[in-house]
């Protein structure tokens, strides 16, 4: 059953053009992947009658996978009762086809199934927008993914889940989880943008006002879970149950692989899901980094703590035309654009860029202190090796005033108050090895911004001082690295002694 519409998914697809397969979302799961959903899916349940839900059916190989678990088991339930919702008229030919092979390998095991096909919108569904279901319903779903305006009719109907501008796969999921009530279970596999990014908070919250996180994993690489449709997120499979009684001690399952190849071998962790839950009202999930590195739990400090700020750079050149300049001339100070700032420094002039500014009273406000911060690119360059380009900045280009172009971020102290070895440490904290990790582990593809960084927790400023004392402006990455380690790891043996 599985094959068959596996192998209805993959010719459907190989017939769309690249842009047909985004509009509509039509990724298929791997059939490895849908038997790794179901399994724990139906893992304990145990009733008679399982009613199942594919509200993104496709070519139904999620409800393929539940079905073939539910009869490799000893104990049979007695009638399955499957509901498959597919926009997509061409596909339903197909998943009619598929139910009635599954009717028939159900009816080799002497058990029932009640299927329907519905060829509808589910997120205009009845069944979602009343949000009112049978009990113990099954879920499982790998939703579309892409994104929808704020007056689309579906994120209309599902305003509660929306906040900022809507994902269709977050309005899925939250969608789902409003149906799951006592003895249900909900499982997606998804892009892991949902755990952390603001856009989603309204998402989260709905899900874990309906759900208690039972398992997650997640697939470190770019390609290879989805090969076939070469899909660029990173994803996580996500199980779920009902909330009986929300317990702060429960556990969670976290499992994470490479891709299918070592999925089902993947070291199992128990998490209690206050760990990973934040407690804030957006209630972020924060995955353990891969291979340890732990700190960030321990740590309570962030920029914040420290006085430290981060902001946008302030000049908007086709707002600031009057004083932005292509040629130096008496009264103008560098002018910074993402193009100056590498991981290896500031440099200035490059000749390509309108990067010199008038400084005067007009301009002094959009200008700020030619002093010791910290530059972060807004967007990392694709080929860059780290998600955040970020460079400590010595305050060495010529004037007392500088002017930063909107694409950079800049940290800084009010006043002009950071020290060198403050601006070395920071950065090579923010740019390091186990900041990737962690940023990975969590934001999956998205940008990293200067909300991500406010709400980082980070270790004692001391640490960070001890950092920057270990480098020099213009220090390799690889210094960089080995220097946070090394002050990381001698914390971690003073803690344990303590
Ligand atoms: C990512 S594919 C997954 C298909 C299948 N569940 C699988 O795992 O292989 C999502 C499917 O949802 C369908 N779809 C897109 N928007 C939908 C909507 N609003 N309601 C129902 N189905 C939708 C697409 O046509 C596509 O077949």
């Amino acid at each position: 059953m599985i094959n068959s519409a596996h192998f209805n998914g993959k010719a459907f697809v190989a017939a769309l053009s690249r842009e047909e397969q985004k509009r509509m979302g039509q990724f298929m799961t791997p059939p490895e992947i849908a038997t790794f959903m179901a399994r724990r899916l139906i893992e304990n349940v145990d009733e008679p009658i399982v009613r199942v839900l594919e509200p993104a059916a496709g070519a139904g190989v999620l409800a393929a996978a539940v079905v073939q678990e539910l009869l490799v088991r000893d104990r049979l339930p007695s009638k399955i009762e499957l509901l498959m919702f597919e926009l997509d008229e061409r596909l339903v030919a197909g998943l009619a086809q598929l139910a009635r092979e599954m009717h028939s390998a159900c009816a080799a095991r002497g058990v029932e199934l009640d299927w329907q096909v519905r060829q509808e919108d589910f997120l205009l569904s009845e069944l979602a927008v009343t949000g009112v279901s049978a009990t113990r319903l099954l879920i499982i779903s790998n939703p579309p993914y892409f994104k929808l305006t704020k007056n689309d009719p579906r994120a209309v109907a599902h305003s509660y889940a929306v906040y900022g501008q809507p994902n269709i796969y977050g309005l899925f999921m939250a969608a789902c989880a409003r149906l799951v009530t006592a003895g249900g279970k909900w499982c997606f596999i998804t892009p892991r943008s949902w755990m952390s990014g603001n856009y989603f908070s309204a998402v989260r919250r709905t899900m874990f006002s309906h759900l208690c996180m039972d398992a997650l994993h997640s697939f470190e690489s770019r390609k290879d879970h989805f090969a076939e449709d070469a899909i660029l997120q990173e994803a996580i499979i996500t199980w779920a149950s009902a909330v009986a009684q929300p317990e702060p001690r429960s556990q969670v399952i976290v499992t994470r692989s490479v891709g299918i190849a070592d999925m089902e071998k993947a070291p199992v962790h128990a998490m209690p899901i206050a760990k990973l839950i934040g407690s804030g009202g957006s209630r972020m999930v924060a995955l353990p980094v891969a291979g340890g590195g732990g700190h960030f739990d321990d740590w309570s400090d962030s920029l914040d703590t420290y006085g430290i700020k981060i902001s946008t750079g302030p000049v908007v050149p086709f707002r600031a035309l009057e004083y932005v300049r292509q040629f130096p001339s008496p009264g103008t100070v560098p002018l910074l654009w993402m193009q100056h700032v590498s991981t290896q420094g500031v440099v200035w002039p490059i000749q390509k860029k309108r990067e010199h500014i008038l400084a005067e009273a007009g301009s002094a406000w959009m200008l700020v202190r030619n002093a010791p911060m910290v530059l972060m690119r807004r967007f990392s360059p694709n080929e860059s090796a780290r998600r955040i380009s970020i460079t400590a900045y010595a305050g060495t280009l010529p004037g007392e005033l500088i002017g930063l172009e909107n694409h950079l971020n800049y940290i800084y102290r009010a006043g002009g108050g950071m020290s060198a070895a403050e601006a070395l440490g920071l950065a090579a904290f923010f740019g390091s090895a186990i900041v990737d990790k962690k940023i990975r582990s969590t934001a999956g593809s998205t940008q990293v911004n200067a909300v991500d960084l406010r709400q980082m927790k980070l270790p004692p400023l001391v640490q960070i001082l001890a950092i920057g004392n270990l480098l020099h402006f213009g220090s390799s990455l690889a210094e960089m690295d080995l220097a946070v380690e090394r002050v990381l790891a001698a914390e971690l043996v003073e803690r344990q002694v303590a």
